[in-house]
């Protein structure tokens, strides 16, 4: 109520995408904690960095330490997190840029509403793989150890679901491929969609 959006009068989205010569696109890694899903993004962010890209990642990690820091793990606090982080990777992709999103994002619930915020057009889904087993021994962060422990409520994978995505765009298996394996072939395969059609 008493609300008034006002976007006619900004600058439109073509106009920024010219002046960048890219495609926006939003490019949402999701898989477990461990899984290599912001170890991917940094590194496919460098690559295209050098080749003059405009690019954002939006790590839920790190954004639970601002943005998002009222919210837990329950699935009503897992919705408005990735609602909040869908909800700003549609601006950044509003102005053109290649936005990385690395949320484990565990239920195909949560992966609708991204989907209904941003539009098919807009998103490129990814599903990092790795299994529980592998992530746990892996444990970069010591967290499986806790969880193990019974420290951590709603622990993805253990006593908060992972349901993996069924029509992925991608899958980037972290057990067979190197990162580096794993940031070539995204960059390849989103590279059709972030070149911008100057017809449009
Ligand atoms: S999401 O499920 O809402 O998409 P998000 O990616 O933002 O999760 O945050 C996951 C990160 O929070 C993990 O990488 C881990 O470091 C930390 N974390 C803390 N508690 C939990 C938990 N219960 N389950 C999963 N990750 C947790």
């Amino acid at each position: 109520m008493h609300i008034h959006p006002e976007f006619h009068r900004f600058l439109n989205r073509h106009d920024k995408q010219v002046q960048l010569c890219q495609r926006g696109l939003v490019v949402w890694l999701c898989g477990l904690s461990g899984s290599g899903k912001s170890t991917i993004a940094n590194a496919a962010e460098r690559v295209l960095h050098e080749q003059g890209r405009v690019t954002v990642i939006l790590d839920g990690d790190n954004l639970r330490s601002g943005l998002n820091a009222d919210l837990g793990f329950n699935d009503e606090a897992r919705m408005e997190n990735v609602r909040r982080i869908a909800e700003v990777a549609k601006v950044f992709v509003s102005q053109g840029i290649i936005t990385f999103v690395s949320a484990i994002t565990p239920r195909g619930e949560l992966r609708d509403l991204v989907r209904g915020i941003l539009g098919e057009e807009d998103l490129f889904e990814v599903y990092v793989e790795a299994s529980y087993t592998t992530c746990e021994q892996r444990d970069v962060k010591g967290l499986y150890a806790k969880a193990a422990r019974g420290e951590i409520a709603h622990f993805t994978g253990k006593d908060g679901s992972f349901e993996p995505p069924q029509h992925p765009a991608l899958v980037l298996n972290t057990e067979t491929s190197s990162i580096e394996d794993a940031a070539f072939e995204l960059i390849e395969a989103i590279n059709g969609r972030i070149i911008l059609d100057k017809s449009l």
